[in-house]
């Protein structure tokens, strides 16, 4: 690798001046967030099991982030919503748990929005309600054998989510007789005036419609015949979105799956359509999946973002319901996906949702290690010429060919022997990440897998990878392709190649960013 010089950007790392309680606060971060496995720039709650990112809703200057939360375990067990909030949809506050079980039964998943016109009459004009919509899921309903134990419940805040009032009368969506009936996703229709609920109703989505968020009445149904059911539908979410770049607007569905993705287990579909305040119309039936990883799940949007914002912010559950609750983490267990940005394109009249991560992630970026242009062959290893400690780390790479080659991608490696690959091959027009040759994988026999999906790459590829402490995140061609993989090495991985064979590739970009923890 000596032959290749090695441009050093320095990104502005400044320290700053810190106040006693700042200090008192870093130490305190340093003891909670620097365990094995830690994510140093996604999202985790500091201790405790988290599963399904829940209420996500932007106001005053705050993004929210709720989540399914078992506040005294560290595996799945009574719901509660935790609750943080962002600035910058990077750095988090932890803040206390927003809406604890009760009567009704545990708090399972669902959404938040911002009545800004008072319909539900629990705020004003001047002081909206920020107003959760969540399903109750009763246990001793279950339990006993019953099917109606999932219900739809409503609780709201006038001091910007920090505190709680439940809605007395509660359910405000009662369960007529079905056991999958839950996770509602509400936004405001702007055509109709009403406020639109997506729910999962075990094998398809229905719509229900409401003038004040309290009364419901149903629209329709779609999904028996759409798409993939591989497991029962979850976690929904309608929002409509701009073709990039044109005034064409199109509304995807997105549906999770809690068993049958394309490459096993819990996964994400989606779905581009019409929606006319009533029914969704789907245009084509093919599966269309977010991410071909393994740990994407039961992700939605951001509601309220700022208009002159104008970007649909998501999230999802970087695990897989395969083996989430056994994974070898103890005192946490979870991460959220970094946010990322959907965007709608549209080819030779195709639409594909891809998602990219929020441009956000500047903001993390400490110092940059540019590999200048050049025709390469073989691999070449990049941890001998950056100075920092591979991870977390950030590698963009825009490569050209003439021929596609055999392989081209990244390996990160250690002294233990262990391996964890995401590459291209132009042999099988394919994009894999590899966790096989991971040592720590005992703990579920499904873990260790080769996870693959269809690319076609016939002049070239962008790949940009985000990799923290125990995951990597691939976007391929502007987030075309996405795959999200969690990973425990035994060991830290330290050494970086960027792995090529076959034919000659020309890098046209490669840069190496050394990431910021944000704890
Ligand atoms: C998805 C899910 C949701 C449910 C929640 C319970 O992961 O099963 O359907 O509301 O988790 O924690």
């Amino acid at each position: 690798m000596g032959k290749y010089i090695i441009a050093i950007i320095i990104l502005s790392f400044l320290g700053c001046s810190c106040t006693s309680t700042r200090k008192e606060k870093l130490d305190n971060s340093e003891k909670i967030y620097k365990e094995p496995y830690r994510p140093q720039f996604h999202f985790t709650p500091e201790t405790h099991w988290m599963n399904d990112p829940n209420g996500m809703v932007y106001y005053e200057g705050e993004y929210h982030l709720f989540y399914q939360y078992h506040p005294e375990s560290s595996v799945w067990g009574p719901m509660h919503w935790g609750h943080a909030v962002s600035k910058d949809l990077v750095h988090w506050e932890h803040l206390p748990i927003a809406l604890y079980p009760d009567s009704l039964g545990y708090i399972f998943s669902g959404s938040a929005v911002m009545d800004y016109e008072n319909t539900s009459g629990f705020g004003s004009k001047d002081k909206p309600a920020m107003v959760a919509i969540y399903t109750y899921h009763n246990m001793e309903g279950e339990k006993a054998g019953r099917n109606d134990f999932q219900s739809q419940g409503i609780a709201y805040s006038l001091d910007k989510g920090r505190t709680w009032t439940k809605y007395e009368k509660n359910p405000v969506l009662k369960n007529p007789g079905i056991r999958d009936f839950r996770d509602p996703k509400v936004i405001w229709h702007k055509e109709s005036k009403k406020w639109i609920m997506t729910l999962a109703v075990q094998d398809h989505t229905s719509f229900y419609s409401s003038k004040n968020l309290i009364d419901w009445t149903f629209e329709s149904d779609f999904g028996k015949e759409f798409g993939s059911h591989g497991g029962v539908w979850e976690c929904p979410d309608l929002f409509p979105i701009n073709v990039e770049g044109t005034d064409e607007e199109k509304w995807i569905l997105i549906v999770s799956i809690g068993a049958g993705g394309p490459n096993g287990g819990s996964t994400t579909q989606y779905f581009v359509g019409d929606f006319n305040g009533k029914e969704f119309v789907s245009i084509g039936n093919d599966t269309k999946w977010l991410d071909y990883g393994r740990d994407n799940y039961a992700g939605v949007t951001w509601s309220n973002v700022p208009e002159e914002d104008g970007r649909v912010l998501f999230i999802g559950w970087m695990s897989n319901w395969q083996y989430a609750t056994v994974v070898p983490t103890y005192k946490w267990r979870s991460a959220n996906t970094f946010p990322r940005e959907l965007v709608l394109k549209k080819e030779d009249n195709n639409y594909h949702l891809n998602s990219v991560p929020v441009k956000e992630l500047e903001l993390i970026r400490e110092e940059c290690y540019i590999i200048p242009n050049q025709d390469i062959k073989g691999n070449f290893d990049v941890t001998n010429t950056i100075p920092f400690k591979a991870i977390p780390l950030e590698i963009d790479l825009e490569i050209a060919w003439d021929e596609q080659p055999q392989k081209f991608g990244v390996k990160l490696s250690n002294s233990a022997g262990e391996e964890l690959e995401a590459f291209y091959s132009g042999v099988n027009e394919s994009f894999t990440i590899d966790r096989t040759k991971l040592k720590n994988i005992s703990f579920s026999d499904v873990f260790a897998s080769i996870d693959k999906a269809k690319i076609s790459c016939k002049t070239g590829i962008k790949l940009q990878i985000l990799i923290d402490e125990s995951s990597i995140e691939v976007f391929v061609n502007d987030g075309e392709l996405v795959m999200t993989d969690q990973f425990f090495s035994a060991e830290k991985f330290d050494k970086i190649d960027v792995v090529s064979s076959g034919n000659n590739i020309s890098v046209k970009e490669a840069k190496f960013y050394k990431l910021k923890s944000v704890w």
